[in-house]
């Protein structure tokens, strides 16, 4: 089984980045237990900070994996050309926060991408990430 996390702005700053909402644990080292722990599936990890390069990597995936993980972070709020991309393609995904975007600032409880999306996980740390993974499985 093919799966992929796509990790929108900022999230490559995730152990020194306002650590009270986010936590201490850098990506890497999260992804590196992640995929020890699913050493049965394949679970690769993409990153930008760029809105266009989100897109081509959904474009290149979306037709041929088995699942995205999709956290869009600021992009989530503001961009159409997501979730389009998202509507557009035939690989499930599910939107991921590590926050809860619904306890925060008014402009978090907008997403662009959820009405395409297969499922929803906020709040849960980066163990969002793990929940959204299960729910391939299933
Ligand atoms: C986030 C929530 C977004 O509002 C924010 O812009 C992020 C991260 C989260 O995972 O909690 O960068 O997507």
């Amino acid at each position: 089984m093919k799966i992929i996390i796509i990790n929108g702005p900022n999230l490559n700053l995730l152990g020194k980045r306002e650590n009270d909402i986010y936590g201490n644990e850098t990506f890497n080292d999260f992804f590196e237990k992640l995929q020890k722990e699913y050493a049965n599936l394949e679970i690769s990890y993409f990153q930008s900070n760029i809105e266009g390069e989100l897109i081509d990597k959904i474009q290149e995936v979306g037709y041929n994996y088995d699942g995205i993980i999709l956290n869009a972070a600021a992009y989530t709020h503001t961009s159409v050309g997501i979730a389009d991309a998202v509507k557009a393609i035939t690989t499930p995904v599910v939107e991921v926060h590590i926050s809860n975007t619904f306890s925060r600032e008014d402009f978090r409880h907008k997403s662009y991408i959820s009405p395409n999306v297969k499922g929803v996980i906020v709040g849960f740390g980066l163990q969002s990430y793990e929940l959204a993974l299960q729910s391939f499985l299933k």
